[in-house]
């Protein structure tokens, strides 16, 4: 039980990568804050936690409202207790050429993946400072550091994240918190369903993965955990790659 009654919130846990992270630190023993738009997915994710014997709540918050993540993290804190660590894992993408795009897609992208994020660390972080220890963990995507078409927009909302990561891991790390950022690669969830049908299927894709296919949530919820645990608390600022060496940068 490597984070028996660390609480954690995972934003977009209803379904996709942020379930497996949340069900992931249930199977630690966590205690874990369950936030999604949709409360139903979110719920049955909680269902699945506490069948395994760990907390849980279904915390319904759109990120992209500071008020509603202020009241989410007020319920979290009197339910089950400062939060510990932070999962900013919910995101948006349009798919389309850039020229095609219009400033309601850049608002929903913008929006979900990068304001999101800053008013989920906007919420928790003068506790973390208070209590001298925290988790701030983005899940961002390749597309914000090498760019990639149809998805301009979103490669410039996770570049942002990427870029206010560092420079949050250099203003906190003095109080025991670190902030690091995972790149996941295509990765099978709901959400990319549709993306896949666009790109002539999976099959297609899987040629260019060296490991040989794409990614599964759950690798991506065990390199949260990594970045979580205390053995990696000299680790703070970085980017990691999850995606079977599709990408290789340094
Ligand atoms: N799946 C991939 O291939 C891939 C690749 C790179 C990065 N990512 C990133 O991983 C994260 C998770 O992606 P996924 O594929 O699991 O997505 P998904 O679409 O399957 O699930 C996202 C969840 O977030 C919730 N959500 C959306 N907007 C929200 C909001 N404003 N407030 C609260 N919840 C909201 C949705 O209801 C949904 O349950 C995203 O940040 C995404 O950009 C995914």
């Amino acid at each position: 039980m490597r984070f028996k009654d660390r609480v954690v919130l995972v934003t977009g846990a209803g379904r996709g990568i942020g379930r497996a992270i949340a069900l992931a630190f249930g199977k630690e023993g966590a205690r874990v804050a369950v936030n999604d738009l949709n409360l139903e997915s979110a719920s049955s994710v909680v269902e699945e936690i506490k069948s395994m014997g760990s907390d849980a709540i279904a915390v319904q918050a759109d990120i992209t409202k500071l008020g509603e993540v202020e009241r989410m993290v007020e319920k979290v804190k009197s339910e089950l207790g400062s939060i510990n660590i932070l999962i900013n894992n919910a995101g948006y993408w349009t798919i389309k050429l850039f020229k095609d795009t219009s400033p309601e897609d850049w608002q929903k992208d913008i929006g979900v993946c990068y304001i999101g994020t800053l008013n989920c660390c906007k919420a928790v972080i003068n506790d973390m400072i208070e209590n001298r220890y925290g988790r701030i963990i983005n899940i961002v995507s390749d597309a914000g550091r090498i760019g990639e078409p149809f998805l301009a927009v979103y490669s410039g909302a996770k570049a942002a994240v990427i870029g206010f990561g560092k420079a949050l891991a250099k203003e906190v790390a003095r109080y025991g918190i670190t902030v690091n950022n995972i790149a996941a690669g295509v990765t099978k969830t709901p959400g990319v369903e549709s993306f896949l049908k666009g790109v002539g299927g999976e099959e297609k894709l899987i040629k260019a993965y060296p490991r040989g296919r794409l990614g599964e949530p759950e690798d991506i919820a065990n390199g949260v955990l990594f970045f979580a645990a205390d053995e990696s608390e000299y680790i703070t600022g970085q980017t990691i790659s999850i995606s079977g060496g599709y990408t290789t940068l340094g």
